[in-house]
């Protein structure tokens, strides 16, 4: 059986401060900040260790290389290995610079906006239980921030795939005007070209440094960082893969064989014999957020025919206008029958992640078990209104009171040691939201 890695994400970012070491005091202070909000008493200590003797270093280096080696190859219980591209191999170096770029806030129009406050490490790195994302001068989004945890095994970024890699997806939302509203990516470009922290860092992690410095070795780094944010070893996984017999309850027992019979809902958030990432990776059209367009769909449509004409266009399109995006997959695909698709998301970490979907219309997991169950409108149930674009095979699914309570249980298995603070302050946010109704 394999082991799981014991140490955590973000006690391993501030491994990787004290192992590569040496930033000055702008970066210092936004590793210290990251350390801080990451509440990590490990973290806090290694922090305020970097820079200190060199023999301390030498082992956290030799420490964090190990780190990284056994990440990539035995990775925790219930994940499969993560995979890197060929032209951006995941080193320590990188990862610790990956990781001060996400944290800093520089890089947006008013200088307080960075990667970090939407996908926060706190908060399971989202922005919960904001429904959709607030980026500069307090512009809203139209979707739900995913978590970044385990997306290094997506094969599509974004609710509806629109891009193919971490690399690629990283550059887009430095210029969404609703998210860190830079003009281009010049200014990000002056900064670590000019900071002498970065440029101790990009010349360790790239063996560049100055104007040789690019967006696409920003982009390698962020994603370089983002591929180690996985995170399995849950209770649920200790159970099925590991046969730890009580790491989850009785309940959580039934609420897996609902999960797997009649709840279906493994047919997409699906399970390996080694591995669960809880995504078949596809698109599926459930009807959330189809109402908003329902009246509308072929104006819509036209409309982003007319103005998407570059990836960046889309990206702007889609965050930009609440209608234009309801179109989902099309967007991509341009295909009718693809509108209204979204991507099946990973469960993992569900409990601390609300709200759900991806307008965030669902608030707590005992909604979205009463939507699978009642909710979601056949297509012949002509008192609904009708969604031509929903995906077949989706029809309610006639649970018991005690099936949804359980399934629910099963669904609270699925939280990694790392982030039990944040799914106990999204399961109290989750509790009110639900007794408010
Ligand atoms: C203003 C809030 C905001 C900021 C800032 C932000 N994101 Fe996001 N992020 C989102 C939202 C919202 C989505 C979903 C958008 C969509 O699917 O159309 C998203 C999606 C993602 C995804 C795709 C995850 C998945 O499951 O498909 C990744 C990865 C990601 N962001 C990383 C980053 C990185 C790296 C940065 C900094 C360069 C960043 N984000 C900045 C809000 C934000
Ligand atoms: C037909 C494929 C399919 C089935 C079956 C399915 N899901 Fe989903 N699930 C999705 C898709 C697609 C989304 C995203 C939908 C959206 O935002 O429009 C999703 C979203 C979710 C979310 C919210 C994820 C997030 O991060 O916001 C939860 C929780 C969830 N599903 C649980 C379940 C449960 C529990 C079942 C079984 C009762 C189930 N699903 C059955 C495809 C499916």
């Amino acid at each position: 059986m394999r082991r799981g890695v014991t140490i955590s994400v973000i006690s391993m970012a501030a491994l990787l401060a004290a192992a590569c070491g040496g930033p000055t005091d702008e970066a210092a202070k936004d590793d210290a900040a990251a350390a801080e909000t990451a509440k990590s008493d490990d973290a806090a200590t290694m922090s305020a260790t970097a820079g200190s003797a060199g023999a301390d270093r030498a082992q956290a280096t030799q420490v964090a290389i190990q780190f990284v080696a056994q990440l990539l190859d035995e990775p925790p219980l219930g994940l499969p290995p993560v995979s890197e591209p060929a032209d951006n191999p995941t080193t320590a170096e990188k990862i610790r610079l990956g990781e001060i770029l996400f944290n800093d806030a520089r890089f947006s129009s008013t200088g307080e906006v960075s990667c970090a406050t939407c996908h926060d490490a706190t908060k399971a790195f989202t922005d919960g239980p904001l429904s959709v994302s607030v980026g500069v001068n307090g512009l809203t989004g139209t979707r739900n921030a995913p978590t970044v945890i385990n997306s290094a095994y997506l094969t599509s970024q974004f609710w509806d795939g629109r891009r193919p890699t971490l690399e690629a997806q990283s550059k887009d939302p430095f210029l969404n005007p609703v998210e860190m509203a830079l003009p281009n990516h010049d200014p990000i470009l002056e900064i670590v070209r000019s900071d002498e922290a970065y440029g101790g860092l990009f010349q360790d992690a790239f063996g560049v440094t100055g104007a040789a410095v690019t967006i696409d070795h920003v982009a390698k780094a962020l994603a370089a960082f983002e591929r180690v944010v996985v995170s399995g070893n849950s209770p649920f996984d200790r159970w099925h893969f590991a046969g730890e017999e009580g790491a989850i309850s009785a309940a959580a027992e039934r609420g897996f064989d609902v999960f797997i019979n009649d709840g279906r809902c493994v047919s997409c958030h699906t399970i390996s014999q080694t591995h669960a990432l809880f995504t078949d990776n596809k698109f599926h059209n459930l009807g959330i957020g189809f109402n908003k367009i329902a009246a509308d769909t072929d104006r819509v449509v036209g409309h982003f025919l007319e103005i998407a004409h570059t990836d960046q266009d889309v990206d702007e399109a889609v965050l930009g206008d609440a209608q234009m995006s309801e179109i989902g997959r099309f967007a991509v695909s341009r295909e009718m029958q693809d509108i209204g698709q979204f991507k099946t998301m990973t469960l993992r970490n569900i409990a601390a992640t609300a709200p759900y979907m991806h307008d965030g219309s669902l608030k707590t997991l005992r909604q979205v078990v009463e939507f699978y169950n009642t909710t979601i409108s056949p297509l012949e149930d002509q008192n609904q209104t009708p969604n031509p674009f929903q995906s077949g095979g989706i029809r309610p699914l006639d649970l018991t009171e005690q099936q949804i309570v359980d399934l629910t249980a099963f669904l609270e298995t699925l939280t990694s040691p790392e982030f039990e603070d944040a799914a106990r302050a999204s399961l109290a946010y989750q509790a009110q939201a639900d007794g408010s109704e």
